[in-house]
């Protein structure tokens, strides 16, 4: 089965206390939501152990924002996946376009990293997307492909069961511009078909697809209702607990 996820990428944003009091009032208010409506926040590594004791005991998730591409060592400032696991992640979020593109993070850096995070327990979030220039010049559908088929065909079936793909336009994210529901939804279903040429059509059927890209209140419920997109990943407005609640509630 599907599951539909909403997840909360804080990126680097809030001190710790205010990263705690977010928590705790997306806690609060995520008491109603339909069971079938998956919550997953991602602060930053330094607010992981104290985020994970506001979400004992509720039905949202930790992520981390990424992990390292080594599993431990002399690698200053890295942060390993045993680490998160440890620190109380179930998800991290890997590939962020952001990651791709100021750190320059490679799709065969993003194996490794894939393959440690699984080994360690970590179910993925995984971002691809296309950038402005690509849209404009007609390569999104040849540059998702390749950026999906690039990660994934390294992984078998059982290990994407533990895989979430999350479409995020570069061109949408944080400047307000969010893909059409139509444009959104021709990329996710493009972006099964890739798995589904490599898996097989039950797999293909049972992953989560997330969209980001601006997502708000005001355009989730469009998003959502489309067959192949499962839910976002949300930036801004994560931030706000009532947004990102909102959001979830558009199912
Ligand atoms: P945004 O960011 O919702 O602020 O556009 C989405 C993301 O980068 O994950």
């Amino acid at each position: 089965m599907r599951k539909f996820i909403v997840a909360g990428n804080w990126k680097m944003n809030t001190t710790v206390p205010q990263g705690v009091e977010l928590a705790k009032a997306v806690v609060e208010k995520s008491q109603n939501l339909p069971a079938n409506v998956e919550l997953v926040v991602a602060p930053p590594f330094t607010h992981l152990v104290s985020v994970c004791q506001v979400l004992q005991g509720s039905k949202v998730a930790l992520s981390a924002q990424n992990c390292a591409d080594k599993e431990k060592g002399a690698f200053t400032g890295e942060v390993a996946a045993p680490m998160l696991v440890s620190a109380g992640c179930t998800y991290t979020i890997l590939g962020h376009s952001e990651r791709r593109q100021y750190y320059g993070e490679t799709d065969a850096k993003l194996v490794e990293k894939v393959k440690l995070a699984l080994a360690s327990g970590l179910k993925v979030i995984l971002c691809v997307g296309e950038n402005l220039d690509e849209r404009e010049a007609g390569r999104h559908f040849d540059v998702v492909t390749e950026q999906t088929r690039n990660v994934l065909y390294n992984f078998t079936a059982e290990e994407m069961a533990s895989i979430v793909i999350a479409y995020e336009p570069v061109w949408a994210i944080g400047t307000g511009k969010t893909a059409t529901a139509e444009q959104a939804e021709e990329i996710h279903a493009c972006i099964r078909n890739v798995i589904e040429q490599k898996v097989g059509q039950t797999v293909a059927q049972d992953m989560t697809i997330l969209y980001g890209g601006s997502c708000k209140p005001s355009n989730a419920k469009e998003l959502f209702a489309q067959p192949d997109i499962d839910g976002g990943l949300i930036g801004g407005a994560a931030l706000k607990a009532e947004d990102f609640i909102a959001i979830a509630e558009s199912f």
